[in-house]
């Protein structure tokens, strides 16, 4: 009989990191991995610790911190891949798993590896061997699985396991597969491989979004025996993205008839709470008509649904906002709410912060309690998300005025604070410059060029609310190229919008400048 628990691996950090602009830093990582634990998945894969400096400290940072969910790296079938996964994960003790993985299909045998069906089995083993000799607990992917022929994949799977895979995951990596046909390959491996059925190995399933259809496939998977799921929050990855781990989730909670009682261990209150994180700390905003946690998920425009919801829910409704954290009440912060209060309500919101940390949010908090009546937990969490980069503020906006109109050309006054020496030697400089540009965010973005004597072309730049009413915060997210083909991300918020996007732009300088002294490997298995 089949076990009936769907293992949840998340790999947000991993896989939805290697979406183009999405790069977090330690901090932010940091806090998405407590928020998934929070959330309850199972498997955290916490990032590719041979990648670079950066990617192997935040795994094992988070190996050490985060409790709850195993921790995965990843890795090639190459020993400095496995001893880098092995190191970096040691600190979760029991809880650390090494994944994998190896090409398999024909046209990455040929093409890519250059390697024959024998040599590509023999890897494959050697890798899960040295990775046992590491953990107990190893994952085994044949990258582009659903194109491999199906008697090969079998012979892979069973090798793997043999040396001592205790998952097999089959990718579907360039989102190739079709529901039908994926449920096939899955129910096939799951008869001829005798562990999938007794439960020694899990078979899993890690699907790409190319044609739209990542959830479904993995849901046909499921279907066909797939008992690990591979997802990350808002379904962001790479090219198109994962299968998304809400829309995955509620699928199995809403529709457990059609999938014969089949569970998971998410805790689904925190979804929206993840995917906004998740949306704020990798600069990615979440579309409104995206399933379970868009904006309008739960938005009823048509007055004959209206009715219908008004009269029973059930209508036009298949779960229950509230069952994945939409709706939970909150009590708006003011100005008059003391540091305590700020403090207690960041903790409240998941973030962990330093003493300093909170007294440079609460001076924000006091600024912008002086401009509107309430302060809600999503403008908090954008002031917050602003102190998660870790960046140190070499340069920070000390004044900003601004004169625009529809008869005169657009001009703004900046004034920074430059960090020349830091620590006991601190030495700051105040520097101001002016200039004309066609819009007011142009003239101030200009003038801090001028002034950090970078020069970045905005790649992307987006504004959205924080929270409700006009007075909400902007909170602007933008992408910078400073010349080396490379997005920068960066981000502010406030309640004047010109004044989130020098914030946001600074932000992006700040973390330009710091990121010479730790080049990024590019990340390309
Ligand atoms: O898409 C893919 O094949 C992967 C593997 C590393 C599992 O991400
Ligand atoms: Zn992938």
């Amino acid at each position: 009989m089949k076990n009936n628990r769907i293992v949840i691996f998340d790999t947000t950090l991993r896989d939805g990191e290697q979406c183009p602009g999405a790069s977090m830093n330690l901090r932010e990582k940091l806090e998405v991995a407590r928020q998934l634990a929070r959330l309850q998945v199972d498997v955290i894969e916490a990032g590719f610790p041979v990648i670079s400096e950066g990617d192997f400290t935040s795994v094992q940072t988070i190996a050490r911190e985060v409790k709850g969910p195993y921790i995965a790296g990843l890795a090639r079938c190459v020993p400095k891949d496995i001893e880098a996964a092995g190191a970096a994960i040691k600190p979760a003790g029991k809880r650390g798993r090494i994944h994998v993985f190896l090409a398999t299909s024909k046209i990455h045998r040929e093409f890519k590896l250059g390697k024959p069906q024998d040599e590509i089995v023999r890897l494959a083993v050697e890798g899960v061997k040295l990775a046992r000799s590491f953990v107990d607990n190893v994952e085994f992917s044949p990258e582009d699985g659903s194109r491999t022929e199906p008697e090969f994949l079998v012979r892979v799977c069973k090798a793997v396991i043999a040396a001592g895979a205790t998952t097999v995951n089959i990718p579907d990596t360039v989102g190739w597969a079709m529901p039908e046909q994926f449920g096939e390959l899955i129910a096939r491996l799951y008869q001829v491989v005798p562990e999938f059925q007794s439960g020694a190995a899990v078979i899993s399933v890690h699907c790409h979004n190319d044609l739209g259809l990542a959830v479904a496939n993995s849901l046909a998977a499921v279907r066909a025996g797939a008992r690990q799921v591979e997802c990350t929050i808002n379904g962001i990855g790479e090219r198109a993205g994962n299968a998304s781990l809400e829309e995955v989730v509620m699928a199995l909670k809403t529709r457990a008839d059609y999938f014969a009682g089949v569970d998971c261990g998410v805790n689904t209150r925190e979804i929206v709470k993840s995917s906004r994180l998740v949306s704020r700390m990798c600069g990615l905003l979440v579309q409104r008509s995206k399933a379970i946690v868009g904006e309008n998920a739960f938005a009823h425009a048509s007055g004959i649904h209206q009715d219908g919801v008004l009269k029973k829910r059930e209508t036009y409704e298949i779960m229950d906002p509230e069952e994945v954290g939409w709706g939970a009440t909150e009590l708006p912060l003011t100005k008059h709410s003391g540091r305590a209060a700020v403090a207690s309500r960041l903790k409240t919101l998941g973030f962990k912060l330093t003493e300093g940390d909170v007294a440079a949010i609460f001076a924000r908090f006091k600024d912008i309690g002086d401009k509107k009546k309430f302060v809600y937990d999503d403008d908090l969490a954008a002031l917050a998300g602003g102190h998660i980069t870790e960046v140190p503020e070499t340069w920070s906006l000390d004044y900003l005025g601004v004169s625009s109109g529809t008869q005169m050309v657009p001009t703004a006054t900046v004034r920074l604070r430059h960090i020349v020496k830091e620590n006991a030697g601190k030495e700051i400089e105040v520097m101001q410059d002016a200039g004309t540009g066609d819009g007011p965010v142009d003239a101030a973005l200009k003038a801090i060029d001028r002034l950090t004597k970078t020069h970045g072309t905005l790649m992307d730049y987006s504004l959205r609310a924080a929270s409700k009413g006009k007075d909400a915060l902007g909170e602007v997210t933008v992408k910078v190229d400073f010349g080396d083909r490379l997005l920068v991300p960066g981000k502010g918020a406030s309640t004047d919008i010109v004044e989130a996007s020098a914030r946001a732009y600074l932000n992006a300088v700040n973390r330009y400048l710091i990121s010479g002294k730790e080049p990024k490997v590019s990340s390309e298995p």
